[in-house]
């Protein structure tokens, strides 16, 4: 039977931290999907073609690994796509309680579908989209923290 994982996020942009989240996620299942959400509530700073882009590059190298759009509920793309799993990152107790809450309604809405929490590298842990933008936005360096392409355009989107 082919294991099939859906990584479902906002990736406004995607951070190496999700990159590292991404390979973990292959360990565990035949085939990754990483999901990138169109219509998240806060108004996203890249588009979701651009998001989408970024995270083909980002995982260009990592085999098994596909990206798509979706919009509506992830438990009904999980079904759609024959997903029985559901990875998310977690960094630090503050991201439990709404992990938790999601988790258990996913569950509510597709009873087969089970939701793994994978750990980052510790030195990632910190890291999150929101902060990377917030250094972007006040002309620090996000070298270390985004692939180059997203860095690129991060400076671009700012400097305009
Ligand atoms: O990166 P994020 O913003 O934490 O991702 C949140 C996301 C997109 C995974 C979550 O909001 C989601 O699954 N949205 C789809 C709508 C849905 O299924 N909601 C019910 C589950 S709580």
């Amino acid at each position: 039977m082919t294991r099939i994982a859906i990584y479902p996020g906002s990736f406004d942009p995607v951070t190496r931290g999700h990159e590292d989240i991404i390979r973990r996620s292959t360990r565990l299942a035949d085939r990754v999907i990483v999901a990138v959400a169109e219509n998240i509530g806060k108004a996203p700073l890249f588009t979701i073609d651009e998001r989408l882009a970024f995270l083909r590059t980002a995982t260009a190298d990592i085999p098994d690994v596909t990206v798509q759009a979706f919009d509506g509920l992830l438990a009904d793309l999980a079904r759609s796509v024959s997903a029985s799993v559901v990875v998310r990152g977690l960094r630090a107790v503050s991201d439990f309680e709404y992990e938790f809450q999601m988790a258990l309604m996913n569950r509510q809405l597709h009873a087969d579908l089970e939701t793994v929490f994978l750990v980052p590298g510790l030195e990632l842990t910190f890291l999150s989209s929101s902060l990377v933008k917030e250094v972007a936005r006040f002309g620090g360096d996000v070298t270390p923290f985004v692939h180059p392409e997203v860095r690129a355009a991060l400076q671009a989107k700012f400097s305009a």
